[in-house]
């Protein structure tokens, strides 16, 4: 029997999201060993230039990030265009190589000798990705493209047809009328439930979504978002769901990271990073999403400039060049991310927040880059907005 043999069709029964997951009997650590430990995770992209076409610049894409997730929560990933959240995820994936770091997946470090192979490591996580139309192949049934894994991973074909039809029933694609169209008969937002019904398709225990649903309609793009809740209860899935919309991360998430410029410089529970975010980078970022309340129109950015670029990052804090709270120990000195490991655990990149920094707003009540006083920072709600 499969994971996939103890449920029923999502389309035909409501989605129940309280369900206490069935144990998994793959877990090897027990519930409290994260499943995915990411140390120190590097990528630096060489970029080839002149006559002899030698390394003229390397961005550094990813530049020393570390984060655990547990078993069973989904990992929001938030920051600006280009701050690295596609790289993280292709390494975390082993699509590209790292240049240094360290993957543990339920207490194994993937791609040594000792540990899991990478082939283990992609039965074990599977990867949605944005575009929809381009991950399918247009000549296809969708019922081989989702039947492809198993058959790639040596399942007879009657068995590997079994599942892909089970997972159709199970992403609301019911298989009678869905399983021999190809995907131009499909809409985005089946193409998508397709997509996710492919990376079902081995069992896999860890999905990395990366910008899935941004693509989508608004109306599709909530029903996928409570079709990947549903499976998540359902097959005890763990998400890392990357996406540049806050309010999406906030729907989806039990906890977030915040990346600006390839490193982390926040993470903790979805709550306290909404309702108390501590690095003026996460704040402006916040800041920044549209209010439907038009007291709530920004007249300013909340953040100005473009971010650096990630070729010749910033001294110290990369934030630095943007942040209204710089002083000389932001240039001089990298902040360090404070303690982060655990569920409820907070942690903030900040000379602010680090005592023995010597920032002189340490201690200081908490400050936003819109209460802060002076604020170079030109940012500022609209007073009194015509309703
Ligand atoms: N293959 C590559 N070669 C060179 N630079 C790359 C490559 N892939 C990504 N980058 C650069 O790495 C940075 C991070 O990109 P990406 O991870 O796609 O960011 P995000 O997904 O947050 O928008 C960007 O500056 C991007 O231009
Ligand atoms: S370390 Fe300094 S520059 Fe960086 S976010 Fe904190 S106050 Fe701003
Ligand atoms: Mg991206």
């Amino acid at each position: 029997m499969t994971l996939f043999d103890q449920t029923t069709t999502p389309a035909a029964t409501a989605p129940a999201l309280h369900e206490v997951p069935k144990r998994d009997p793959r877990d090897r650590g027990g519930a409290r060993q994260p499943l995915l430990i990411v140390r120190d995770l590097h990528k630096h992209f060489p970029i080839k230039g002149g006559l002899l076409n030698t390394t003229v610049a390397t961005v550094k894409a990813v530049d020393g990030v570390s984060f655990a997730v547990g078993k069973g929560e989904t990992l929001g990933v938030v920051g600006e265009s280009g701050c690295g959240k596609s790289t993280l995820a292709r390494l975390l994936m082993h699509l590209i190589p790292p240049d240094r770091g360290e993957l543990i997946f339920d207490g194994d470090p993937v791609g040594q000798r000792q540990g899991l192979s990478l082939r283990d490591l992609r039965r074990n996580m599977q990867m949605v990705f944005q575009d929809s139309s381009s991950s399918l192949n247009p000549r296809m049934p969708i019922e081989d493209s989702v039947a492809y894994g198993p058959r790639v991973h040596g399942a007879p074909r009657h068995t590997a047809r079994a599942t892909a039809r089970d997972l159709l029933d199970k992403v609301g694609l019911p298989a009678e009328m869905f399983a021999h169209r190809y995907p131009h008969e499909l809409s985005g937002g089946q193409k998508q439930r397709v997509n996710i019904a492919r990376a079902l398709a081995l069992e896999p225990r860890m999905l990395i979504l990366d910008e899935a649903v941004s693509a989508l309609d608004k109306s599709v793009e909530a029903q996928v978002l409570n079709l990947l809740r549903h499976l998540r209860t359902r097959l005890s899935l763990t998400y890392l769901f990357i996406s540049h919309d806050l309010h999406v991360v906030q729907y989806i998430s039990d906890r977030v990271l915040v990346m600006y410029l390839g490193e982390v410089v926040e993470i903790g529970p979805v709550d306290r990073i909404y309702s108390a975010a501590r690095h003026p980078y996460t704040q402006a970022l916040l800041a920044s999403q549209l209010s439907t309340d038009p007291a709530e129109r920004l007249t300013e950015a909340p953040i100005a400039g473009d971010p650096p670029n990630p070729i010749d990052p910033p001294s110290g804090c990369r934030f630095h060049t943007r942040c209204p709270f710089a002083e000389a120990v932001c240039t001089a000195q990298a902040p360090r991310l404070s303690a982060a490991e655990g569920p409820e655990a907070h942690g903030v990149a900040c000379h602010m927040h680090d005592p023995g920094s010597g920032h002189s707003r340490h201690g200081d009540p908490p400050v936003t880059p819109l209460n802060a006083a002076p604020a170079p920072m030109p940012a500022k709600r609209a007073q009194g907005a015509a309703r």
